[in-house]
């Protein structure tokens, strides 16, 4: 079954038909190209999918598209402004957080998140918030320096 829907994404409006059982991801990577968005577990794992739902870092691999109507989506892409990387992805590069960076966009998803909330977080915390990440790559002490930096400045 077929329905229109209307969201935000990255600041600019998006109207679409979608099948009612694709996923926000899929929507995402392979029709509006926003590939940074990536595809691990599929099944609400690994938080390599995550994006902000109205502001809520959200595994899109198992939020489906329709839920997304009147919501405003916001992507890795849509994280730097004007070119300028924010100071949590200025942090991962300055704290070597990044190896394959497959996880990556996924942990600055969430970290924006915990950085916009204007929240104290202590390290076990910062840990927990974390905890639906996966690091393939075990990167874990780069990845909370880095978000522990950023919630500091
Ligand atoms: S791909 Fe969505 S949680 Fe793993
Ligand atoms: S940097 Fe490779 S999976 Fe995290």
């Amino acid at each position: 079954m077929l329905k229109k829907i209307n969201f935000t994404v990255n600041g600019k409006t998006e109207s679409m038909e979608i099948d009612v059982g694709e996923t926000l991801l899929e929507i995402l990577r392979e029709r509006l190209h926003l590939t940074g968005v990536k595809k691990g577990c599929a099944v609400g794992e690994c938080g390599a999918c995550t994006v902000l739902i109205d502001g809520t870092p959200t595994n899109s691999c198992i939020y489906l598209a329709v839920w997304a109507d009147g919501r405003e989506i916001v992507t890795v892409e849509g994280i730097a402004k004007g070119g300028v990387l924010s100071k949590l992805q200025k942090a991962f590069i300055a704290e070597g957080a990044i190896q394959c960076g497959y996880c990556t966009p996924g942990f600055v998803v969430t970290g924006t998140a915990m950085v916009e909330s204007g929240k104290h977080y202590s390290r076990e915390e910062v840990k927990q918030e974390l905890a639906g990440h996966l690091c393939r790559c075990t990167g874990y002490q780069n990845i909370i320096r880095a978000v522990m930096k950023a919630l500091k400045q």
